[in-house]
Formats: C-alpha cells, structure tokens, sequence
C-alpha cells in the first residue's frame, strides 16, 4: 500500500496565507510516501514568489515529485518567456523537468506540458510519452503506474476540450497500453476523478484520471481550496479529498471515491460519499 499527497495550483504570489500552515501540519500527519504537486507553483514566475513554493515545499514531507504548471512560465517578461521559459523554476525548484520515483509498489513519473507558446494551454510531445514508456512499461505488474502532468487529460462536464493538454489521445493510448494505473494533474482548480474507458474508450484498459484542486490559491473556481490523499493498493485505489474549512482553519475530509481493479481496468466501486464541503466564499472572481 502506498500514499500519496497530490497538491497542485499553489500559486505563490495569490495564496491565501491562512491556509498554510494547516497544510503543512496535515500532509505531515498523513505522512504520505511521495508528495505529489501538479504544477502552477506560482502565479508569475518571479523569483520571490519561487522563493516561497521553494520553502514550503522544503517544510512538506519527502520525496516529492513537482511538475511545473503554465503559471510557472513568465507572461509578461517576453524575452525570459522564450529564452528560457522555466529559469526560474529550474533556478528555485528543481533543474529535473522528468522526475521520477519507483519503488517496490510504485512509479511515479512527472511529464512538463507546460509551453512558450500558448498563454494557458498545455502539450505534451512524442519524446516526453516515449522517455515515459522506456520508464513505466517494463515495470513488473506489481508496480502501480503513477503519471503526473499541470494540463488535464479529462475534466467535468462544462469545461472546455481546450483545457485538455495538446496530444492527449496520442499519449493516453500510449500510456494506457503501458499498463499506465493513475494520471494526476491540476490546472482547472476543479476536482475531478473519472476513469478512461469513457472519454478515451481504450478497450480492455482503464486507467484513472485524478485533478485536483488549488491547494492554497485564492483562485478558486467555484470549489474551496483542497487537495487529494490517494491510497494505492494493488486491487483498489481510494481517492480521499481534503477540503479547506475557513472557519476551522483545518482542511477536513470530503468525498471519498473508490476504485476497484478489474480485467478491464480500474472501475468505480461505490457511488461518491457526499462531500462535506463548504459553499465558495463570496466575492471572489472566477479566473482563467
Ligand atoms: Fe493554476
Ligand atoms: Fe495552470
């Protein structure tokens, strides 16, 4: 059995401070084996605001896999924008654009998808899905297959196609035949856990599709702040959701969905607990 604590969208710059701490101290009791964060890391790519993603990620548990997010590119400095678009994020972060941890029960893979030249959109190309095959398809099968990426490969219903990362039937198929178990991501700052087998009907495969929410922006479309506590065991996947309560200053637990493995893949067990969250706070913008 393994845990895994996915935060994504921090957005250093536009966080909400109360939420940071508690943060801190609930990933440390959840005491999970990798800490994964799906990108967006700051909300213009500045160095001060690297600086703080720089050391909370030092306070969170290790190892960590980090990805950067389309936020973690800087917008308005042009010339850094296509001269080297994560200096930054290579300067504070981490210099490893493919991170990767494997141990006995699991493999977790980082992909970049974000780019130069699209302001919000995402990609992923043939060489980052080939380096992720040479990692992932030769593990024996009792290894869970973990990917991660900012851009999403499925949403809820109401987003755009647009939002799903560039080339993503090209690399789910490839992924998905790669014995691929779970595809974490962000950037939607909405929570979502669904399976393949309905928007990408690969046949006798099913991986699952996990987003998460922002963790600690103040960016929040329509859901409060949260994150997700997966427990990966080799015939079942929990995906628990932890939720901000601004009145308790605590994230406290939300939907729970379960997921059971099958000959098909990974099937949804039980309906969805109904989640204990709070209603957004009033007054803040929905962003793009
Ligand atoms: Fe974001
Ligand atoms: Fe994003």
């Amino acid at each position: 059995m393994r845990t895994l604590l996915h935060l994504s969208d921090l957005h250093f710059g536009r966080t909400d401070p109360a939420t940071l701490a508690p943060l801190l101290a609930t990933a440390k009791e959840i005491h999970p084996d990798v800490v994964i964060v799906s990108g967006d890391l700051t909300q213009r790519a500045r160095g001060g605001q690297f600086r703080e993603a720089r050391d909370f990620l030092a306070a969170l548990p290790q190892p960590q896999i980090v990805v950067p997010g389309n936020h973690d590119v800087p917008l308005y400095n042009v010339l850094l924008r296509f001269a080297d678009p994560l200096a930054n994020y290579r300067r504070y972060i981490t210099d490893d654009l493919e991170p990767y941890y494997r141990d006995d029960e699991i493999a977790v893979a980082g992909i970049n998808t974000a780019r130069s030249l699209t302001f919000k959109g995402g990609r992923i190309n043939e060489r980052q899905v080939a380096r992720v095959r040479e990692r992932l398809c030769a593990l024996p099968e009792t290894v869970a297959r973990v990917i991660v990426t900012h851009h999403p490969f499925d949403m809820p219903e109401g987003h755009m196609e647009a939002d799903l990362v560039g080339r993503a039937r090209m690399a789910m198929e490839a992924f998905v035949a790669c014995g691929a178990d779970v595809i974490v991501s962000g950037h939607l700052h909405v929570s979502h856990t669904t399976h393949t087998a309905i928007r990408y009907k690969l046949p006798g495969r099913s991986a699952l599709v996990v987003q998460a929410g922002t963790a600690t922006s103040t960016r929040e479309r329509g859901e409060p702040n949260s994150f997700n506590v997966l427990v990966i065991e080799r015939a079942r996947v929990s995906v628990e959701r932890r939720v901000w309560r601004a009145v308790d200053r605590a994230f406290v637990p939300g939907a729970l969905e379960i997921f059971d493995r099958t000959e098909e893949g990974w099937e949804r067990a039980t309906p969805p607990k109904p989640a204990t969250e709070e209603p957004p706070p009033p007054g803040r913008a929905p962003v793009g």
